[in-house]
């Protein structure tokens, strides 16, 4: 029983990351880390949730213009956790994030929690965001007239969802043409999909294709990516920028009336949306290892990205929903083009998917950076095998933890639903942040004298800020995904035991000086 609740010290772990063939370079100052943290925030969430987090729909109830002030709730609950992972990434500088955190302060079983439910944050978000760069992708082709295979280009749930529906309303005389178009697309997929077997063949190729192409850009390297990913940042923050200002001149202030049409309860259903949007800050600590100085910079790079990423989201959401009436965005994947469509401005539309394409791969970039970091850590400790620790002889990258990260989310980017996707990955998330929070109360009380080179402002009150918060978005997610969630854990659990426990155990007696 014990040795569940196993704990490694910080020394040790900082000491383990020192092995030559497991160790990586550090290259990485707070302009890199900063443009890290914004590469991984500005993405899938604000091109694409906002529709749905506006005017509602999958569940949700819209909150209308007051889209900012559900930006400023999540912020502020960001916030609270950002303080909390800016003190663990400087206190432990290793890969690892929350994963690492949890090892050194709640122990093995709970560590192993973190490291699993991580998967659902770094992998599975990627895999949502891997699907949206692929519908951009194809409205972009198709608004450049160039055909694409409709069975390459959707998962197969949606397209029989989308037959499903079409049956219902032909089956009720009702007008096909009030459908969305989506629908009607998706739907098409089934008949013309390829059979084999009798079994059409349906799936997402660009979503597969972007993150092979990611995969390989980081094997190659760090150094190389951290460049390629700062480029894809300016050029990101480039289009928000022509959005907002070019946006703003089309605001009509009446639709900004009224402001909160559901009132609180559409503000914190769209607050549990886009929470998506923010997600990435905390990527930056998985990177600790590969940063200079690290008890300076870790702190300035999470907490600058968040601040800038606020700005941004909170002047999107007002030109967004100043430019079209909050409740026709039901449905829309691509909000910020329809912004500018609904004007007859469709070289702007055009223009803000291609902004989406590059908005997108630089999320996906830094989270297939992170989860083979937290792979590397969790293989260092022995719960995972030792080869996922490995770092490539020229590269120093964890190629093979890269490549099987690329492996899962290009599978389930082949085959899943989008909407399902970010649920997922939001509670999961949520979840981690309230187990970082409480490692903070932790450790405060157990390890009081340790060198806090960055310190959470107002302890108690901000982790427990962070933990109430985190809580508060996780109830607002609904029940399916609890159930989804709670067997993802479960799932974890039976590997934990079934595999971690003992070879943990097994590599911890090889490591001892009295191991044989
Ligand atoms: N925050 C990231 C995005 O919006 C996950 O794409």
């Amino acid at each position: 029983m014990r040795s569940l609740f196993r704990m490694k010290s910080l020394d040790e772990l900082i000491g383990d990351s020192g092995r030559a063939d497991h160790q990586l370079q550090r290259t990485l100052g707070p302009v890199h880390l900063t443009s890290l943290g914004i590469g991984a925030i500005v993405g899938a969430g604000i091109f694409s949730t906002v529709g749905t987090a506006a005017a509602g729909g999958s569940g949700h109830v819209g909150a209308g213009p007051a889209l900012a002030l559900s930006f400023i709730l999540v912020a502020v609950a960001c916030a609270f956790a950002a303080f909390c992972y800016a003190e663990f990434a400087a206190m432990v500088p290793v890969s690892g994030s929350a994963y690492t955190y949890a090892y050194a302060t709640l122990g093995e079983l709970v560590a192993w929690i973190i490291g699993w439910d991580l998967i659902l944050e770094y992998a599975i978000g990627n895999v949502a965001v891997a699907i949206s760069w692929s519908d951009y992708f194809q409205s972009l082709l198709r608004g450049l007239q160039i055909a694409w295979p409709v069975w390459l280009g959707v998962d197969y749930r949606s397209a029989l969802q989308a037959a499903q529906k079409m049956t219902e309303t032909q089956s009720l005389q009702a007008d096909l043409s009030a459908l969305d178009s989506t629908v009607l697309r998706d739907a098409q997929a089934l008949s013309d999909a390829p059979r084999i077997l009798g079994i059409p063949i349906i799936f997402d190729l660009p979503a597969v294709l972007i993150v092979a192409l990611v995969t390989w850009v980081l094997v190659r390297g760090i150094r190389e990516s951290a460049a390629f990913n700062t480029s894809m940042v300016i050029l990101k923050l480039v289009f928000i920028g022509v959005f907002i200002f070019a946006g703003a001149f089309y605001v009509r202030p009446e639709n900004w009336q009224p402001f909160a049409p559901n009132g609180f309860a559409g503000i914190s259903s769209a607050a549990a949306i886009i929470f998506f949007a923010y997600i990435g800050f905390d990527a930056i600590s998985t990177a600790a290892e590969e940063t200079r100085e690290p008890q300076r910079n870790m702190p300035i790079g999470i907490l600058a990205s968040l601040i800038v990423c606020t700005a941004i989201y909170m002047a999107v959401a007002l030109v967004l929903t100043g430019m079209v009436k909050w409740n026709q965005f039901q449905g829309v994947a691509d909000p910020l083009a329809k912004a500018f469509a609904d004007r007859g401005l469709n070289w702007m539309a055009g223009f803000m998917s291609f902004g989406a394409l590059f908005a997108t791969t630089s999320v996906l970039l830094v989270f297939q950076l992170g989860q083979p970091r937290i792979f590397l850590s969790m293989a260092r400790d022995g719960l995972l095998p030792n080869w996922a620790a490995r770092v490539h002889p020229k590269f120093r990258t964890p190629h093979l933890s890269t490549i099987l990260t690329g492996v899962i989310v290009a599978g389930f980017s082949a085959v899943m639903n989008i909407n399902e996707v970010v649920e997922l990955c939001n509670i999961g998330t949520l979840f981690a942040f309230a187990l970082v929070a409480a490692g903070i109360l932790v450790l405060r009380r157990a390890d009081p004298n340790r060198s806090r080179p960055f310190r959470t402002p107002f302890c108690p009150w901000v982790p427990l800020g962070a933990i109430a918060s985190c809580l508060w978005l996780m109830v607002e997610l609904p029940w399916i995904t609890w159930i989804r969630f709670i067997l993802w854990l479960g799932i974890g659990l039976a590997i934990y035991f079934g595999y971690g426990y003992r070879n943990a155990r097994r590599s911890e007696e090889a490591s001892s000086p009295s191991g044989t």
